[in-house]
């Protein structure tokens, strides 16, 4: 069996290959077949002379989705969908499809998000989730060549890390427990064993909201770093990010071409990005006459506003105490302001990162614990961080969707998944 990836090695060779009738088009003596295999799209070409009546009458009966087996030489031929055809000398019908619901003309995003097992299928979904396959890669890459140790952190846990409002809450036998929104807090007792650190697997907030930015079930990936402060912490987010889009850019240049993305807008993305402190972010609203002040959090407009003005992501740092998590070192400079760190990618598609330098000192973390109102016992495991050799440390954390949305220039997180879990919507 031969991969449709792999037909330039075998030009004037004949090749058998099994996938799925994309498309059929048919004058009396020669047909058109388009078949996809997972790999990439062939033309198929049949001619009534060159197959068996067998091969023919299959060719006839087959409908879209329904499964073939083609054997067949290989031609190159710039004009064809990937530059080769397949003189087809035998066409096998494996499978019929029944009518697929999903056709070429448009539908309502309520219908494919119905039939998102189907769409998959389409060029458009089946082009970003390869780009979001690069880019779990390029992650997996980084951190490993940089000398990271994976550590994977449990999706039950006892305790919440950002915040008690978006918790997904299930019971654990008679106990209560809540499935992970980071894995960060598991991560900070990690770097005291292996120094650099990364998690990366599924996270869950029951945000109420309903946006394209927002889902309930996404993908994060944490580094943590023992003894690294907010400067080198705010430098690693940067050097991170253009390792990835220049991957992307370097990699997936057919997937971006389906996706029409503009890829100009990423070759812009260099060292350094802009870095604005949250006090000047406020400022630079207010001067466009936008009504946010001081102490508030940023929305979605707002992060669009503040990047407008730039053509690469912007690092935006020392927020609110009050605003930010519990954990968040406070600036030495500035006891009202916390060193945390966003980055907001261009273009509209909001916060990437978040992260930030950790509390490492014992008494003023359990100060900030009693000031959030987290249940102490759930954390004394934490505190111990503390007590055992505490240092400084940084970590952040990164939304896979929203990376990829950027990339694939997808609007909507839902595209940037293969299930996606929002609101209300669980199905399939
Ligand atoms: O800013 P967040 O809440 O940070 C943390 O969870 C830290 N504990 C991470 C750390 O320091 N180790 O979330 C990090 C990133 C956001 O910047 C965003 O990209 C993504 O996670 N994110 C979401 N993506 C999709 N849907 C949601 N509901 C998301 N909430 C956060
Ligand atoms: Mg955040």
């Amino acid at each position: 069996m031969t991969e449709i990836r792999n037909l330039s090695q075998h030009v004037n060779e004949e090749v058998t290959l099994e996938g799925w009738l994309a498309n059929k088009r048919s004058s009396g003596k020669i047909a058109f077949v388009q078949v996809r295999d997972g790999s990439g799209t062939a033309q198929v070409v049949a001619s009534r002379s060159e197959v068996d009546d067998a091969s023919w009458q299959a060719i006839q009966e087959a409908v879209q989705e329904s499964t073939v087996r083609v054997v067949g030489r290989v031609n190159e031929d710039h004009r064809a969908p990937g530059g080769y055809e397949i003189h087809a000398s035998e066409l096998e019908l494996l499978a019929l499809s029944e009518e697929f619901p999903i056709s070429p003309k448009e539908h309502g995003t309520a219908f494919l998000m119905e039939h998102r097992h189907l769409w998959l299928r389409s060029s458009k979904q089946r082009a970003a989730l390869r780009v979001r396959s690069e880019v779990c890669q390029a992650i997996r890459d980084y951190f490993y060549d940089g000398g990271y140790t994976l550590v994977d952190s449990p999706i039950l846990t006892p305790a919440a890390c950002e915040g008690t409002s978006t918790l997904f809450e299930t019971d654990y036998f008679g106990d209560k427990a809540y499935l992970s929104q980071s894995g960060q807090l598991y991560l900070e007792p990690a770097i005291a064993a292996l120094g650099k650190v990364y998690c990366f697997g599924p996270t869950f907030r029951a945000e109420k909201s309903k946006t394209r930015r927002h889902l309930m079930e996404f993908w994060m990936v944490e580094p943590e770093i023992a003894f690294m402060r907010f400067e080198a912490l705010c430098d690693l987010a940067e050097d991170f990010v253009c390792s990835l889009v220049t991957r992307v850019l370097d990699r997936c240049a057919e997937d971006l071409e389906v996706l029409e993305r503009d890829t100009k807008a990423l070759e812009a993305v260099q060292k350094p990005f802009p870095h604005i402190s949250y006090t000047e972010a406020i400022e630079r609203l207010q001067a466009k006459g936008n009504p946010i002040a001081w102490g508030d959090d940023f929305g979605a407009d707002d992060e669009t506003q503040i990047t407008a003005d730039f053509d690469r992501p912007v690092k935006i740092s020392r927020f609110p105490t009050k605003i930010k998590a519990f954990y968040m070192e406070p600036d030495p400079d500035n006891p009202e302001v916390v060193l945390g760190l966003d980055v907001i990618a261009p273009e509209g598609y909001g916060e990437i990162i978040g992260g930030s330098q950790r509390i490492h000192d014992l008494e003023l973390l359990e100060r900030r614990l009693a000031e959030h109102e987290l249940p102490r016992e759930a954390f004394e495991w934490y505190l111990d961080v503390r007590r055992y050799g505490t240092c400084p440390h940084s970590g952040f954390g990164m939304g896979i969707e929203r990376f990829v949305a950027w990339m694939s220039g997808v609007k909507h997180l839902r595209e940037t998944i293969p299930y996606p879990r929002m609101l209300n919507k669980i199905y399939p």
